[in-house]
């Protein structure tokens, strides 16, 4: 069966990110100039994704605004002859009626937000993609789960190593190699403290779920920080069906995170021909001063 849809839980507040965020939706903050957002849909079409379901809350409309049309930019810059940028902001909206909206209307977390989307998904194994975690790789992640999914037809997430020390941050796996890049899990915890994490390899914001995880999130069990969480409906999953774990290529940006944010931006404006050379110059002129 084929993966068609995928959840973009976007309802959180961004407090981190106070005050850019206090009336702009943390989705839309750019790594150099695109929303974080756009980099996260743009890698589920170009898995195959047919249909994105954004679960939303309150204050998120610059969201819906940015995949539609804006007739006003469109006019403005055909009439003043930007036929690249007018081809780039024409191709990001996506065809018509492909994006769904739905809304968390309590912050109960991640589980819950991923359960306000069960009647829009039905009953079809699908993609959840977390736009704070930002993947730089030559090998788009999502697009390999999907093949993975296709081999071995259960759940799989997305894996990297973390430092020991920040285990308390992710979902934390007990899982058996398989392969070089594939693991089958055993059990998982949510944000255990480093002395009690079975392992440091966590999960990361790309997920395929078949739809059997509803059943777990409908029991709204509360887990680690009081939230319902993902982590805890798959544990219990688990039980009745194998997940896998896939240990991704590329380097994973917290863009959570004000740090990890920077970095991102760095790293992907260093790939940029129009802004490489200055930025190189620029940062050996300030690493003197390091
Ligand atoms: C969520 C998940 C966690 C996962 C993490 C990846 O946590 O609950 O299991 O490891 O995303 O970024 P959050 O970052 O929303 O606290």
């Amino acid at each position: 069966m084929k993966i068609k849809k995928a959840v973009f839980p976007v309802a959180g507040l961004g407090t981190r990110f106070i005050p850019a965020t206090k009336a702009m939706a943390k989705e839309m903050l750019p790594v150099v100039d695109k929303p974080l957002i756009q980099y996260a849909v743009e890698e589920a079409f170009d898995a195959g994704i047919e249909q994105i379901i954004f679960v939303t809350g309150r204050g998120k409309k610059a969201l819906e605004d940015h995949f539609d049309r804006c007739f006003e930019v469109e006019l403005t810059l055909k009439n003043k002859g930007k036929e690249e940028l007018l081809e780039q902001i024409q191709e990001l909206v996506p065809k018509t009626g492909t994006i769904v909206y739905t809304r968390q209307n309590e912050p109960l977390g991640l589980g819950h937000a991923i359960w306000c989307a069960r009647d829009i998904v039905g009953d079809e194994p699908f993609a959840v993609l977390l736009a704070d975690d930002l993947i730089q790789t030559g090998r788009p992640v999502l697009a390999e789960m999907v093949k993975k999914f296709d081999r071995f037809r259960a759940s799989i997430a997305a894996v990297m190593e973390v430092d020991k020390d920040q285990t308390d941050k992710y979902g934390i796996l007990d899982a058996s190699q398989l392969e070089n890049n594939i693991f089958r899990i055993n059990d998982m915890v949510e944000k255990p403290n480093p002395e009690e994490a079975p392992s440091n390899l966590a999960i990361i914001g790309r997920y395929i779920l078949t739809p059997n995880i509803f059943k777990h999130l409908g029991k709204k069990e509360k887990g680690a920080g009081g939230e319902i969480q993902l982590t805890d409906a798959m544990k219990s999953l688990l039980k009745e069906q194998p997940i896998f774990g896939y240990k991704f290529e590329g380097t994973r940006f917290d863009c959570g995170d004000k740090a990890g944010f920077q970095m991102a931006n760095l790293a992907f404006a260093l790939e940029r021909p129009d802004l490489r050379d200055k930025l190189i110059r620029f940062i050996r002129e300030i690493q003197k001063d390091f």
